[in-house]
Formats: C-alpha cells, structure tokens, sequence
C-alpha cells in the first residue's frame, strides 16, 4: 500500500534551524536575555509565539501583548534575511534524492511544519512542487508537540497515521509524530532524539533498502 512520508522543513529539507537560533539570539539580546545552544534545542520546531515566551522565561522577563507582538516582528524580519539569500544549495544533502527516490516508487509525499514562512522557502529553494500536500503554521492551531500538524496531512492524503513516516529534527516534532501514532525518524543527534523509533545524522545515512523496507511494512 502506499504510505505517506511527511517531511519537517527547518532542520530537516534546508539548515534553517541555524538562521532561526541566530535571529532569536539576536533578538533575545536587545532585552538583554542570553541563551545556548543546547537551550535553543527547547526552541526548535516550537511556534514562534511559544518560543518567544521560553525566551522571556529564560530571562525572567514580563512585557505588553503589544510589545510581544513587536518583538515577534523584530525576529520574522531579522529572519527573512537570511531566507531572501537562499537557493537550492542549501537543500541539505541527499533530500532531494530522497524525494525523488519515493516519488519513483509512487508514494505521497507531504510537509508538516510550524513554519508560516513554509511554502517561501520552499519556493526560493524550488522543491515546492515535490509535495502533495502541505501543512504548516498558518494551518494549525496547536504547535507541536500536539499532532495537529502530522494529522492533517494524514487526513489530505487519506491515508492513516500508522501508514506514516515522519522525518524530524527537532524533539518536539518527533513526540509530536509519535502523538499521531506514525514512524518517527530524526535527523540529528541520537542523544537528543531518543525518543524516535529510528535516528540518521542526515539523509546520507538513509539506505535505499531501508527506505524499501518502510514502503513495503
Ligand atoms: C519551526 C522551527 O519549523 O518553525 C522553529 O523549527 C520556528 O524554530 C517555527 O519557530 C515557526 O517558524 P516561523 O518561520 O513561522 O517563525
Ligand atoms: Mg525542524
């Protein structure tokens, strides 16, 4: 039968994930609040409304709905950027063989991401037409770890969540998979995707059997 793989963007299809840690911290600095690395892993695949409010936290900070609203602004166009500079050299390495792998073998292909800056980036990097389907920040209400996200590409492809593979970056994105009850592969470290069924550095990684193998289950 067919299956959907479902594809986060950021961190996963393009190396966003560096330009939205350098934006935050960019923006974290002008109200004097500093964060690492290793917190900005808190950060990845969260919304950005949610993940201003961890920054504001992590520096004990309180401020008006007007100037959150600002602050998010001030981010999303520090943000753009560095997306304005894209093209497809920065599809990370063997995605595109994958896609094109699983297209091949006739299977549905979706997006499932927080971003609302989704289908631009997948425009500036020309993949958009790769996907079936595509879901994204303007489309949910609940960020992950909430299934939302995943489920509503299920539910455009008619396909059900056990027949779904998500690849993710980001711990929230992976528990968010398993909350839908699909496949969940991270693209990352093992240290911080434990809780993933299974865990590639990158996509170089992923076999051509393997990817067989999650077809024909
Ligand atoms: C996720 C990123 O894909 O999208 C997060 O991992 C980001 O870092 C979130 O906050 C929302 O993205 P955007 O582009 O709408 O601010
Ligand atoms: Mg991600």
């Amino acid at each position: 039968t067919k299956k959907a793989f479902i594809f986060d963007l950021d961190g996963v299809i393009v190396d966003t994930a560096k330009y939205h840690f350098l934006a935050w911290r960019k923006l974290a600095s002008t109200i004097g609040v500093d964060f690492t690395e290793h917190q900005n892993e808190q950060l990845k695949g969260v919304s950005r409304v949610k993940s201003l409010e961890k920054i504001l936290a992590w520096g004990n900070k309180s401020i008006s709905d007007a100037e959150f609203t600002r602050l998010m602004g001030l981010k999303n166009d520090d943000y753009l950027t560095y997306i304005d500079k894209m093209d497809e050299q920065e599809i990370l390495p063997d995605v595109t063989k994958t896609l094109d792998f699983l297209r091949d073998k006739n299977q549905h292909i979706a997006l499932g991401s927080a971003s609302k800056n989704a289908r631009m980036i997948l425009e500036k990097v020309n993949i958009l037409d790769k996907f079936d389907v595509i879901v994204d920040g303007n489309d949910v209400t609940k960020g992950k770890p909430d299934p939302e996200v995943f489920l509503k590409s299920a539910q455009h492809l008619n396909v059900p969540p056990e027949h779904c593979i998500v690849f993710e970056d980001a711990l929230a994105g992976i528990q968010a998979a398993n909350n839908a009850g699909m496949i969940s592969i991270g693209i990352g470290e093992k240290d911080i995707l434990h809780e993933a069924d299974y865990v590639f550095t990158d996509f170089t990684e992923i076999s051509i059997d393997f990817l067989n193998e999650l077809i024909s289950r």
